[in-house]
């Protein structure tokens, strides 16, 4: 899994729209890509779609509570393509984990224990560095700096430069650093200036693919599409598959698990004829059980065979119902990954819901 911020302390230079059209152009090119919004003003979530009415688990949950996995926050936007999203609430963390030991790993621990394999987790970020942004960047080994033409530009740069050196320093955390010229018009001298002072000042850090100035990336994110879904053949989509084409070629660390598997990640409980089967995938775990309506919440559940490296099965012969339950893995109960369909049990939490249609309605 490879992992990167987009960031920069300067407002409003490209982040979200380079963090959303790359994780589409990427998912494009057949990589399973998961946007993860850190920045509490949301746009990254809305520019793929999302709004706060539509989520109640957020990136929010990553820092202040332990429970909370990708696959219980994330949601669908395209073809292998997920969001974590995020709104105004996670303004709240940077106060509340003031005291915390850790604070500044939460994110990386989050990331750490996904199940699912994404080949590319892209982070966005709000413009400042605080305990947001440090998450991002402990999470990342690489670091995708969207840089604009504008007047301030090339001293955020030698910003955030300072700031990664402060993390390999204290920390011993090294991330690469990736210029992306963003919403360049090449006919202004100004822009041709900028662009020189950056290769001249960080030679062999900037992406060679430039991100032209055109007006339907802002229409595009306005509409909660990214840019090859709005238009397909714009600028702004060429520039964008071009910009994935090059990080990929850059890219180490892609996993290589197939299409089939892939799909079947993603499909989770399904019900079949008298009952259902239940397909999960746990790769590091030792023993897996199901609970639920079907076992009485027993706390031990039904025990799940293991089939294959990392994936355990079980089929439960059920009436037709609508049916609440959960995993128990390693002891740790989890809803279903792969099922977004979810309520909220008496406790506050969440279980897993799937419906077992009459043996006519089966399809
Ligand atoms: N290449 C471009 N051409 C035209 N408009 C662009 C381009 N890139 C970004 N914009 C527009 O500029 C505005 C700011 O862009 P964006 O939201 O991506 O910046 P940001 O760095 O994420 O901002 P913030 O610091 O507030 O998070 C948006 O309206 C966006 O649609
Ligand atoms: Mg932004």
């Amino acid at each position: 899994m490879r992992i990167l911020s987009v960031a920069n302390q300067k407002g409003g230079c490209g982040k979200t729209t380079v963090a959303v059209n790359l994780a589409s152009a990427l998912a494009r090119r057949g990589r399973r890509v998961l946007v993860v919004d850190n920045d509490p003003q949301g746009h990254a979530s809305m520019a793929l779609g999302v709004g706060s009415k539509d989520f109640s688990l957020s990136t929010r949950d990553f820092y202040l509570t332990s429970d909370i996995y990708v696959e219980d926050a994330r949601i669908e936007v395209g073809p292998r393509l997920h969001v974590v999203p995020s709104d105004i609430d996670l303004s709240s963390v940077e106060a509340a984990l003031q005291h915390e030991p850790r604070k500044l790993q939460r994110l990386s621990e989050r990331l750490a224990v996904s199940e699912t394999p994404y080949d590319v987790v892209l982070i966005d970020n709000p413009p400042n560095v605080g305990v947001l942004t440090f998450n991002a960047l402990m999470a990342s080994r690489e670091v995708v700096v969207p840089v604009d033409p504008g007047k301030f530009s090339l001293d955020a740069v030698g910003r955030l430069r300072e700031t990664l050196d402060l993390l390999t320093l204290e920390r011993g955390h090294r991330v690469t650093l990736q210029l992306v010229a963003s919403g360049f018009d090449l006919r202004t001298r100004y822009a041709r200036e900028i662009l020189a002072a950056l290769d001249e000042l960080y030679p062999g850090d900037r992406l060679r693919t430039l991100i032209h100035h055109t007006v339907r990336l802002r229409e595009a994110a306005a509409a909660g599409r990214a840019i090859d879904d709005f238009d397909e053949g714009s600028r702004g989509a060429v520039d964008f598959a071009a910009l994935a084409e090059e990080l990929d070629g850059r890219g180490a660390d892609i996993g290589d698990v197939d299409a089939s598997t892939w799909s079947r990640l993603l499909s989770g409980g399904r019900a079949r004829g008298p009952g259902v089967e239940f397909i999960a995938e746990f790769p590091r775990a030792k023993r897996v059980a199901i609970t639920g309506d079907f076992t009485g919440w027993s706390v031990e559940g039904e025990p799940m065979e293991l089939i294959s490296d990392g994936r355990w099965r079980l089929e439960v012969p059920v009436p037709a119902g609508c049916y609440e339950y959960k995993y128990i893995v390693d002891g740790v109960w989890k809803v279903d990954p792969e099922n977004p369909e979810r309520v909220r049990n008496s406790y506050g939490q969440l279980n897993s819901i799937i419906v077992v249609p009459a043996a006519d309605d089966a399809s």
